[in-house]
């Protein structure tokens, strides 16, 4: 089972996180992060950049592998996942870009009809991770609809990195970041498979606030289904998930996770 932990806010999950991959570089300098764009992630990512400038620890050699990215949006568009990770993470962290990499950066805003390019940009990234020696750590975000990464309900459990059609409630969920105009979302992503996500050695998954709330229960409590594509993490050996209260409300085992959680010994880590 997951290991699951109620917070009180994004910042008490943010510092967990940057905790506990803060150690995790200074062990190995030239760590695999497995990185996430939208909302979730963001005190995730603040509380990892202070922490890396209130201890000095060098970043120079870590590297980044994006979950996601849209297809056809210029790599400049600030949209991009390209450039939100460097916004978010890269610019913030002190990474160097050259070691961060977004599966659409070989794209480079290719249209929808480039089929040739499309179709071997996913193997590449995947073989790129696993070139790199594979992810470390994978941070997740989750849809209301149950995806990670852009796995979107149906998604193949053993799926590699590939190109996937949005569902409608992902564009209008993240219509938000368009001028709120959904025809400004595309419809089309290349996103890690969650065979891709699985490989990776540690996953933290983020959800706050009522609307994450079901998919959690799913993800959590229901069972292992391609139609909540996050329940696949039920199936890896070190998946932690930390939410908040409200994204925690459905979880019919709530109180247990809490008396396990404050109960464990602080050796043990996340
Ligand atoms: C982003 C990604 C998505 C988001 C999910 C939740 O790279 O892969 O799965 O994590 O849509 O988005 P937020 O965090 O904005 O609620």
């Amino acid at each position: 089972m997951a290991e699951v932990i109620v917070v009180r806010n994004q910042e008490e999950a943010g510092e967990i996180y940057g905790r506990a991959v803060a150690d995790l570089i200074k062990a190995k300098p030239d760590a695999v992060l497995g990185l996430a764009t939208g909302s979730s992630p963001l005190a995730a990512y603040q509380a990892l950049a202070k922490i890396v400038k209130d201890e000095s620890i060098d970043v120079s050699k870590v590297r980044g592998f994006a979950l996601d990215e849209y297809i056809g949006l210029p790599l400049t568009h600030p949209q991009s996942y390209h450039a939100t990770i460097h916004r978010t993470v890269v610019e913030p962290l002190g990474l160097n870009p050259a070691n961060v990499h977004v599966p659409g950066d070989v794209l480079n805003g290719a249209p929808l009809e480039d089929g040739d390019k499309i179709k071997a940009a996913g193997p590449a990234y995947d073989a790129a991770i696993e070139a790199a020696g594979g992810i470390d750590v994978q941070i997740l975000g989750i849809g209301t609809d149950g995806h990670v990464g852009f796995n979107e309900p149906g998604s193949s459990i053993a799926s590699g990195t590939r190109i996937k059609t949005l569902v409608e409630q992902t564009r209008i969920d993240n219509a938000r970041f368009f001028d709120n105009d959904i025809n400004q979302v595309p419809t089309h992503c290349i996103t890690q498979g969650i065979g891709t996500i699985l490989k990776a050695r540690h996953l933290v998954l983020l959800a706050f606030g009522e609307g994450k709330a079901e998919a959690i229960a799913e993800t959590v409590e229901g069972g292992v289904s391609a139609f909540c594509p996050a329940s696949a993490l039920q199936l890896h050996p070190h998946a932690t998930i930390i939410v908040d209260e409200a994204a925690a409300s459905r979880l019919r085992h709530k109180d247990y996770y809490k008396y396990a959680y404050s109960h464990k010994p602080a050796w043990q880590g996340i």
